[in-house]
């Protein structure tokens, strides 16, 4: 037996839309020949592609139509005409466009009764989301919030670690995200990220962008949140955007945060568009443990226990003489690892399709918010913040 699920995917053109959700997951999942469910059952998505421009939609259902399905994806720029059934029957509501534009999108996909799924941020202040996060739930409409994180390689492991007891009590946690985002000017070669992220009057900005994967991140694999302090700074003023015009950049492009847990663990999180990368990985997250640390990339994990521990002693004035490096053990890869973004697209349609449990709503979306903007106030005040219960 089949389940067919109709999606509305909004937004679709964009980086994430189209890379992630269009390409790397739904469409990789229809050509799956859908979720399987065991007995013969399935999950088969249908799609239709939503948004302003329609040449762009058109070129995207043709060519991804075509390599997925062998026929054009249907698509139309009358978003309203989709949500009210004129071009067929789509249950759920997906939006991947702009940060500000979320709010009005999810108000038009709940008066239509769809189940909702969205990127985050749901907004850019905790009021908003806090606002969209209700009026989904009051309507009893299922709903929830990409945390793509959660599903990397990298930090599977690292949540199977931490199941077995490797670390034993763990103390702290260090989170370096970050890599050179080109300016565009003097030179250089454009950006690789859209230009409003360097505007906050667009939605931009580092911290809003990057505590919301940190939020869901330690709260899920470490636990809550009691208190922040943060600071951020716009390193660069001046950057080309896509039409090639320089523009200021208003927003901020590097965020400095200790996250305090309430069971007194310390993560510490430096997030910056404007480093250039000498580490393991775009994203690389040390924990440190008693019995054991872990390294943790996108993909890879590194390992030291406390039998593995070098002593190191403190002495400049000759070469080093231990090879840091060599005292870490690559861990295994138990299991060949999808893409993040296709698995919880796989858990949201099987919570629609069969009720399964499902806990990434738009409500855990909204502490995300509340956590930047929260590190925001305490950016402003230069003060440590207590984060209350949403
Ligand atoms: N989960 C993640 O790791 C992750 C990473 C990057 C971005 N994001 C989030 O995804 C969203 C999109 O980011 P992006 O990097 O793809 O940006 P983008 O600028 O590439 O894409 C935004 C899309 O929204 C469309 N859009 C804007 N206004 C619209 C409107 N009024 N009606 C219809 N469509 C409209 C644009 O045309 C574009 O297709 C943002 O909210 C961003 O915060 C999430």
């Amino acid at each position: 037996m089949t389940h067919r699920i109709g999606i509305i995917l909004n937004g679709v053109t964009g980086r994430m839309g189209t890379n992630q959700h269009l390409e790397r997951s739904l469409c990789s999942i229809i050509k799956e020949g859908g979720i399987q469910l065991g007995s013969g059952q399935r999950i088969m998505p249908e799609i239709i592609l939503t948004g302003r421009n329609e040449e762009k939609l058109r070129v995207l259902a043709e060519e991804h139509g075509r390599k997925t399905t062998g026929e054009t994806f249907p698509y139309t720029t009358d978003l309203e005409g989709a949500l009210n059934g004129s071009y067929g029957n789509y249950e759920v509501f997906f939006d991947a466009s702009g940060t500000l534009q979320r709010g009005k999108f999810i108000e038009m996909a709940a008066a239509a009764g769809k189940a909702i799924y969205c990127e985050k941020p749901t907004a850019t202040k905790s009021a908003e989301a806090l606002r969209l996060a209700k009026l989904v739930d009051d309507a009893g409409l299922k709903n929830g919030v990409v945390q793509d994180k959660l599903w990397l390689p990298g930090f599977r492991k690292v949540r199977a670690l931490r199941d077995r007891g490797y670390f034993g009590d763990i103390l702290s946690v260090r989170g370096e995200f970050g890599y050179w985002v080109f300016t565009g000017l003097g030179g250089e070669q454009p950006a690789q990220r859209p230009s409003w992220n360097y505007r906050s009057e667009d939605g931009g900005g580092i911290m809003i962008d990057m505590f919301c994967h940190w939020h869901y991140l330690i709260n899920n694999l470490f636990g809550p949140i009691r208190r922040l302090v943060a600071y951020g700074n716009t390193d660069i003023t001046q950057r080309r955007n896509e039409h090639g015009d320089a523009f200021t950049c208003t927003a901020d492009d590097s965020a400095y945060a200790i996250f305090v847990l309430h069971d007194g663990t310390v993560c510490q999180f430096n997030s910056s568009w404007c480093v250039r990368v000498r580490r393991d990985d775009l994203l690389s997250v040390e924990i440190n443990g008693t019995k054991g640390s872990a390294v943790a990339g996108l993909r890879d994990v590194y390992l030291q226990s406390a039998s593995d521990t070098p002593k190191p002693v403190w002495n400049p004035d000759v070469e080093q003489p231990i090879q840091f490096l060599d005292d870490w053990q690559k861990a295994p890869e138990g299991m060949v690892y999808d893409n993040a973004f296709k698995i919880q697209w796989q858990d949201f349609l099987r919570h629609v399709v069969l009720d399964e449990p499902w806990c990434y709503s738009l409500h855990e979306g909204a502490k995300g918010v509340q956590l930047a903007e929260l590190g925001m106030q305490s950016w402003m005040e230069s003060r440590w913040v207590e984060i209350p219960e949403l």
